[in-house]
């Protein structure tokens, strides 16, 4: 059997990686071989974004990279079908496998039927119901498409299940970034903060803050255009920041290239990079991130994945977002996130509460470390109807 995955951005990167070392454990113990293919779209393509990924989660190097770069969405989506209907050509896999929901799962998913070659999603299912998310659009397209829908949750398989999918495609197999998150823990856990600040600080704040303590600091990832590309909302977030967080705690901002961009278009980045209780932080690789999540008192995100860990971490998150496609992570369903977004009203509130909470991790069903395993079985024991 031939599978071609496809990676294009950071948080595909986290997926992926346990997939390629359940197919290398498979290889051990089977004569059965199965031949592994991967392309990196090129979307993500600094260091920081992508490179950083591949050595610290053991990725083999993507054996082809469509070298598609940054743009607006019709152009990576476009040009990521015209290089990736080339390569399909060429190697004519048996199946395509995308994972999560940014672009490379629409323009990959709609090459392989064109070509009439099996597609596997994993992580479908996933819905926000907010059409004005360019993600949500990719899920759809990518779970309308594909053969086989391997679900991280049973509410994503309910999801698939009321849109119409037989349930013959549908497969529950768990959230397989809480893989890389087990697979990772312990290498995380020895990197100290002291280091994390010292190599990823864009200014010298590291040097005057004085040590971070365990439990006793904030930490920030924002990136979504609905957070970022405009000034009435991204200046206020700034300001509550600044007046209100950063008095009680250091707050650690890492941040995104499209955030960094925005902050200078709107001349904000200079107040945000010369405060002395904010570190900002470039973006951060896997086992860093995962260090300061451990440790964090609360996170501020409008990250999906980050939703995920907090839950089986137990940090208390506050996410940046008025709908969310992982209602499991929510704290009504167990989980360790509140939905504030970009009220500052409810971002304030949300805030003074989470700093009282202690940390309770709690592991939805299937997130076992083992979900790759069980999408690589999905695969190879698929029989189409
Ligand atoms: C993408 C994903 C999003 C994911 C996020 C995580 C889609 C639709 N969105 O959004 O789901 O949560 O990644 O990181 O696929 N840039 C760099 N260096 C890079 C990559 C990007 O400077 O390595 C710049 C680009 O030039 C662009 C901006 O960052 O101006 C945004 O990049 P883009 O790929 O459009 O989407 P993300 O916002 O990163």
């Amino acid at each position: 059997m031939k599978i071609i995955s496809v990676v294009g951005a950071r948080p595909n990167f986290m997926k992926i990686a346990p997939f390629i070392k359940a197919i290398k454990k498979h290889n051990e113990n089977n004569g059965n071989k199965v031949e592994h293919i991967l392309v990196h779209t090129g979307q993500h393509y600094d260091d920081r974004m992508s490179r950083a990924f591949f050595e610290q989660l053991e990725i083999p190097d993507a054996d082809i990279n469509l070298g598609v770069g940054s743009g607006s969405h019709a152009e990576q989506v476009g040009n990521t079908m015209i290089e990736f209907e080339k390569v399909l050509r060429e190697n004519k896999p048996d199946w395509v496998v995308v994972v999560g929901d940014v672009n490379a799962i629409l323009a990959c998913s709609v090459t392989a039927k064109k070509e009439n070659i099996l597609c596997c999603h994993i992580e479908a299912g996933l819905r926000s119901g907010d059409m004005a998310m360019p993600e949500e659009v990719n899920r759809l397209v990518a779970d309308r498409l594909s053969d086989l829908l391997l679900t991280p949750d049973r509410m994503s398989s309910e999801n698939l299940k009321k849109e119409g999918v037989p349930d013959n495609k549908v497969k529950f197999t768990g959230n397989i970034m809480i893989d890389t998150l087990e697979n990772n823990r312990e290498k995380a856990s020895e990197i100290s903060i002291e280091e994390i600040l010292r190599d990823n600080s864009v200014n010298e704040t590291w040097k005057s803050i004085g040590k971070i303590t365990p439990d006793k600091f904030a930490l920030m990832t924002l990136h979504r255009p609905s957070n970022v590309d405009r000034k009435e909302i991204l200046e206020p977030i700034v300001r509550f920041m600044i007046d209100e967080v950063c008095p009680e705690m250091p707050l650690i901002w890492t941040v995104h290239p499209r955030t960094r961009k925005m902050l200078d278009n709107f001349g904000l980045l200079e107040e945000v990079m010369s405060h002395k209780n904010l570190l900002l932080l470039e973006p951060l690789g896997y086992l860093e991130m995962l260090k300061l999540n451990m440790q964090a008192r609360v996170i501020l995100t409008d990250s999906g994945g980050l939703q995920e860990e907090c839950t089986v971490l137990g940090t208390p998150c506050l996410t940046l977002r008025w709908n969310t496609e992982r209602p499991i992570t929510l704290r009504e369903h167990g989980g360790a996130s509140v939905l504030v977004g970009n009220s500052i009203k409810t971002i304030r509130e949300e805030f003074l509460e989470a700093v009282k909470k202690p940390r309770i991790p709690i592991r939805p069903e299937l997130w076992d470390g083992k979900t790759a395993e069980r999408c690589l079985k999905e695969i190879i024991d698929y029989k189409a109807i």
